[in-house]
């Protein structure tokens, strides 16, 4: 698809709100001679960023598990007992974050006991997603196996939809119980792990407002209740997530908080809303204004944090319940599938990439918020990082977005001022408009700042003032993602269409000059003085 110029005017103050967010604004005190700048505050900080915003979602739809991630020992793919090896090694690039599984909407009708011991004698099920037999070759001790391989951390999320609370209590035991004490310890042990598995993030159910139980808020707190009352905790510190709203559903929220604190209030430590930004067009095929109408719509993830943190807040003014985005992402049409039994598989593209920087910058902005996130999903699946098809291995633009945001993971987030005119688009009198420069930025130790940058405009490029208050730069280093198609995607056949690259600059001082490329996604390393 062509660029078509865009720009159809420019527009005032868009001013985001308070501290640890941007906010765009025509112009103002640092501008430079553009009216464009972004102010780094160096010591205003917002929060450490754990690497879990970073976090993925696995489940067993389509090609995720079987094909995407589990080829077989006896497989001609290159695999690593079994586990596709190439997706291991990407990966381990991606750092500490966490892996959810087995659902979705499919944890709520699964059974643990299922997908224990032999694989031979493991019973076959309706798999939940389409008339698919669920083979349960892959199961606790293969998710468990596959997370060590690539040095990520489990998060198990447990049947509320036909499961019971003895169901659910007796798989945190099967997991977490000491060698030896008790039936199911043993029981594991004979499965080849002795030692307990030690895992502290446990999902209560998932979209209970939907394919996890069609429950209402005040329903599903009480089944929350009766789930998390008596669980073991053999010394682990359980992390206990609550399936949330449907998006921003303030309604959800507050209904399900008012019974929450009507009586005893049962542990919780994250809060889970789901957010599909959904689509505008298709996932190849899109027009220039429907490029920014996805990105607008993916920046909807901002107002979520900000409502639901709110609403949080006045059930519990401490703020010990963070969020867990624990399903996010684009989903498009049908129609790119690379294999036909991949359902919800779709080619993710630059626009997709860029709908995920402004995410993960939106994250980090909130790193006080937001404890996780989990993209949707791993591998062949909506928004993945990763297409797999046989012995066909791709890394989509979003692998190279998680993997540019790396030096984000475990750094201090600190706030950003961005001075913009926003780009407006859509047909019509009153057309919408969106920002059209966004980030985050992070310190590692007294010299290191990580700046990242998502730059929306489809077609011009954006010289900015890069005003380091507090601090100046000794040296920095440049890495930008971007393609001069909208629609550029990496394929089987050119897997290196849209990668990211990185150069030495000359900028040093206070105050940096940098052109951002139109459709980009910019980190700049920086050494300070
Ligand atoms: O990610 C695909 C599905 O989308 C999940 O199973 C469900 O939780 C959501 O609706």
């Amino acid at each position: 698809m062509k660029r078509r110029t865009m720009l159809r005017g420019l527009v005032g103050v868009a001013a985001l709100g308070s501290a640890g967010t941007a906010i765009h604004r025509i112009s103002g005190a640092g501008a430079g001679a553009s009216g464009l700048s972004v102010t780094v505050l160096l010591d205003e900080p917002i929060g450490t960023i754990r690497p879990a915003i970073y976090s993925q979602f696995a489940e067993h739809i389509g090609g995720v598990i079987y094909d995407g991630i589990w080829v077989g020992a006896d497989s001609k793919v290159p695999n690593i007992g079994g586990f596709r090896k190439a997706l291991v090694e990407h990966v381990k690039r991606l750092g500490k974050v966490v892996v959810r599984w087995p659902g979705g909407c499919f944890a709520d009708r699964y059974h643990w006991r299922d997908g224990i011991g032999p694989v031979a004698s493991r019973p076959r099920r309706f798999g939940r997603w389409r008339e698919v037999t669920e083979p349960n070759t892959f199961g606790t001790h293969e998710f468990i196996r596959f997370c060590r391989l690539c040095d990520v951390e489990p998060y198990l999320a447990a049947n509320v939809g036909t499961g019971s609370p003895e169901e659910y209590q007796q798989w945190v035991e099967y997991c977490n119980a000491p060698a030896g004490s008790t039936t199911l310890a043993d029981e594991r042990a004979a499965n080849g792990e002795r030692e307990p598995l030690g895992i502290r993030y446990w999902g209560v159910g998932n979209e209970s407002w939907g394919c996890g139980g069609k429950f209402t808020p005040e329903d599903y707190c009480r089944e929350y209740r009766k789930f998390t009352e008596w669980l073991p905790v053999y010394g682990v510190q359980l992390y206990l997530i609550a399936a949330g709203p449907n998006s921003n559903d303030l309604d959800w929220t507050r209904r399900f908080f008012t019974k929450w604190a009507d009586g005893a209030r049962a542990p919780i430590r994250g809060w889970a809303p789901h957010y599909y930004c959904g689509t505008t067009g298709h996932a190849l095929k899109f027009t220039t204004d429907q490029w920014y109408e996805q990105l607008y719509k993916a920046n909807q993830m901002e107002t979520l944090i900000r409502d639901q943190w709110a609403v949080l807040g006045l059930f519990d003014p401490a703020h010990n319940i963070k969020l867990v985005v624990d399903e996010w992402g684009s989903w498009h049409p049908a129609g790119t599938e690379i294999n036909p039994a991949h359902l919800f598989e779709q080619m993710g593209t630059l626009r997709d990439a860029l709908a995920a920087a402004l995410t993960l910058d939106t994250f980090n902005r909130h790193a006080d918020k937001v404890d996780m996130a989990n993209i949707a999903q791993l591998v062949n699946n909506l928004h993945s990082l990763f297409l797999a098809d046989g012995d066909r291995f791709v890394a989509t633009p979003n692998f190279h977005v998680f993997e540019m945001y790396r030096p984000h993971h475990g750094a201090r987030s600190v706030r950003i001022d961005v001075h913009a005119p926003e780009v407006a688009f859509g047909p019509g009198k009153w057309p919408k408009r969106i920002f059209r420069i966004a980030g985050s930025a992070s310190r590692t130790g007294q010299r290191e700042l990580t700046l990242t940058l998502v730059h929306t405009h489809a077609t011009d490029p954006a010289e900015v003032s890069i005003l380091l208050r507090g601090g100046s730069a000794r040296e920095v280093r440049r890495t930008v993602l971007t393609h001069k198609e909208l629609n550029a995607h990496n394929t089987f056949e050119q897997p290196e269409t849209v990668v990211p690259s990185s150069t030495p600059t000359d900028l040093r001082g206070p105050e940096l000059h940098c052109v951002l490329a139109p459709a980009s996604v910019t980190r700049l390393d920086v050494t300070l003085e």
